[in-house]
């Protein structure tokens, strides 16, 4: 009974959506989130429950699906879960792209959602707490100096535009720039200022790149822990504000959530 809660129809079920995903209303989600303690609290929000069937993915592997209905929405939330060896969250860009890539082919959402924390800049207008809704993702430590390939590093792109969403909903609007390291070496820095990136964080851009190839259409939550461009040594400044930073993350992806609901992905 759990499952006819937490799944969709199957397509066999459903053979008349096929070809309209545009222009019914959304049905399946996927949210992708790096961090239990990100995590955590949208589980109870949604009133999600772990999947107990593993057989969605690969054997012995530690991503974590959550999963239920929330109004008339199918929410899959997955979380990498923590590195075998050391037991901390997986986070960082492989771990995000091959989580997004099984997600999607498992569950078929009509939109992704990645929702996180990330460093901003106060040059750029950033702020601890403030919520973003990116408008385009880069890589900055993805350095290929060739012609055309240096391009194919930085793999710049435009993320799904939801004006209507963007109107109803109290969020700021601004560039992420995705790389494997929490700190900055100088060559991020130049390479984050060159992709004009008002965020700094580890996962949204590979979350992007596989979403894209999948032709999924995907958002970008990314709440403001640290400042880059500030005093304090990032590190510490992230772990001090993950929590309460936290609470206005899962605040917006509930008010996406509740606006997505019952809205088609040409709607948002
Ligand atoms: N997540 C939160 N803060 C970050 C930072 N400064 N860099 C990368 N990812 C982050």
């Amino acid at each position: 009974a759990e499952d006819m809660v937490a799944n969709p129809p199957s397509e066999a079920e459903e053979t008349a959506s096929a070809g309209v995903a545009n222009t019914s209303p959304i049905s399946t989600v996927l949210i992708v989130i790096a961090m239990h303690t990100e995590a955590a609290p949208l589980v109870s929000k949604f009133e999600l429950v772990e999947d107990g069937d593993k057989s969605m993915f690969p054997k012995g592997v530690p991503w974590v699906r959550y999963c239920g209905k929330y109004k008339d929405l199918y929410i899959n939330l997955i979380w990498p879960g923590k590195d075998p060896a050391l037991g901390v969250d997986s986070v960082g860009t492989i771990s995000a792209s091959l989580v997004t890539y099984a997600s999607i082919q498992a569950f078929k959402p009509d939109l992704v959602i990645n929702a996180g924390t990330a460093g901003g800049f106060k040059a750029k207008g950033a702020s601890i707490g403030d919520v973003y809704l990116t408008s385009a993702v880069a890589f900055h430590d993805r350095r290929i100096p060739i012609p055309v390939f240096d391009m194919y590093g930085i793999g710049a792109k435009e993320t799904f535009s939801c004006p209507n969403l963007l109107k109803q909903l109290n969020l700021k609007v601004g560039k992420l720039s995705t790389g494997d390291s929490m700190d900055m070496s100088p060559h991020d820095e130049s390479a984050i200022l060159a992709n004009d990136a008002t965020l700094k964080d580890m996962e949204g851009a590979a979350v992007a790149y596989v979403a894209d190839l999948l032709s999924v259409p995907a958002i970008f939550l990314k709440a403001v822990t640290d400042i880059v461009d500030g005093e304090k040594p990032t590190a510490e400044e992230f772990l001090q504000n993950l929590v309460i930073v936290t609470a206005a993350l899962d605040q917006a992806v509930t008010q996406v959530i509740d606006f997505i609901n019952g809205r088609c992905i040409s709607d948002l």
